[in-house]
């Protein structure tokens, strides 16, 4: 495959000793060095930010340790450029995005151990024009979408899948209803996923802006959840016979997770999946799930089977990820993560890494 091809200077952004965004380094000399028999060097086009970039530095959130000098950035897509003699899957020319976990199989569940392992985290990340992967670190990209809408897929949009589509038994149909929070990556994937299937959503969102670009997506109703704090119930009420959400997708956390029960249905499931809601002194009401009879399910982005379903999903339903309104350049990586850092994002903060 082609090595000679790949240049020996480019950029990339590394973290520096200094914490937070302000610490990211935009480092124009960067070059491959030597490729691993089990990795793949992957000419990058596109790389999206999530909540989890975040994380090692903002304020009041979970740590993740990251060290200088790593790549930042766990989303991303691009085309395979080379590979090492052991890779079988992958040839120059294929196109990828990338998988969070890596030397896990194909179908081995992921919990929150696995995460802080995890490329963007532990490992060089995609925020560089070319990226050196392990081989278990990369799918096919769909058929049908720019590197843009493809690198929004694999953190957010695979969590969403695995919400809706990931429990034997309880996924999402045609006609149920689907209830998500906030425009964020994880949900606005999920509402897209839900629509797709032919289900109904209610979306909760803090702006006014924001609700009517839920609603062009196909919303039904949307809620606001600083004007109706407590808004459970009148969630519920938009239900046929005020049965409840068949799912639930709730990423506010402990700030969330009792609005969320509330607007279940009998035997629906809540699925925890973050805490962007933030600390809080509320209770988390474990007992109404018991008063509910519903499922609460805790989940960890899916496994590598369910990242190669989603792209057989959107492939087969002709799903394109909605992108936040600004895109950002190469040079302009902190402010990228200043909107997403400020929430002003809608869905996703793309950045192109190629001109
Ligand atoms: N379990 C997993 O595997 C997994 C995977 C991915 C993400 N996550 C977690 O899921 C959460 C969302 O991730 P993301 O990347 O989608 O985040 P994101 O894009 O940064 O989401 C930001 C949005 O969250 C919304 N939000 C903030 N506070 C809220 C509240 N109290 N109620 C409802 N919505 C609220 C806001 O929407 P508005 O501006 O519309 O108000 C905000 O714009 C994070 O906690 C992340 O760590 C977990």
């Amino acid at each position: 495959m082609a090595f000679d091809e790949i240049p020996q200077h480019f950029k990339q952004w590394e973290l520096s000793t200094t914490q937070g965004i302000d610490g990211l380094k935009l480092v124009e000399d960067a070059s491959i060095g030597k490729v691993g028999d089990e990795e793949v060097v992957v000419e990058m086009y596109a790389a999206s930010l999530n909540f989890l970039d975040l994380w090692g530095g903002h304020p009041g959130m979970l740590e993740l340790e990251k060290s200088p000098g790593l790549i930042t950035g766990c989303d991303g897509a691009g085309v395979v450029k080379a590979a090492g003699s052991a890779v079988k899957s992958f040839t120059a020319g294929d196109k990828v995005i990338t998988y969070l976990i890596s030397h896990i199989a194909d179908d081995e569940k992921v919990d929150f151990t696995k995460v802080g392992a995890s490329i963007g985290i532990a490992t060089n990340g995609t925020l560089t024009q070319y990226g050196k992967f392990h081989v278990s670190n990369l799918v096919h990209a769909p058929k049908e979408m720019s590197f843009e809408q493809a690198a929004t897929l694999p953190c957010s949009a695979l969590t969403a899948y695995n919400a809706l589509l990931g429990l034997r038994g309880r996924q999402v149909e045609k006609g149920q209803w689907v209830l998500v929070q906030g425009t964020g990556g994880v949900s606005v994937a999920g509402l897209q996923i839900a629509l797709a299937v032919g289900a109904h959503v209610v979306a909760t969102t803090s702006s006014a802006e924001k609700a009517a670009k839920l609603k062009s997506l196909g919303v039904e109703s949307v809620i606001n959840y600083r004007e109706t704090p407590e808004w459970g119930l009148p969630a519920r009420e938009l239900t046929p016979d005020n049965a409840g959400f068949d799912h639930v997708l709730d990423v506010g956390g402990e700030n969330t997770i009792g609005e969320s029960v509330k607007a279940v249905k009998t035997d629906g499931v809540v699925t925890t999946i973050g805490l962007v809601g933030g600390p809080t002194e509320k209770q988390v009401p474990i007992m109404a799930a018991s008063h509910h009879a519903c499922i609460v399910r805790g989940i960890v982005a899916g496994t590598r089977q369910q990242m190669r379903e989603l792209v057989t999903f959107v492939d087969k339903v002709g799903l394109k990820p909605a992108l936040d309104d600004v895109e950002f350049g190469i040079e302009q990586v902190r402010d990228a993560y200043w909107r997403q850092e400020k929430q002003q994002h809608f869905s996703k903060v793309v950045i192109k890494l190629r001109d």
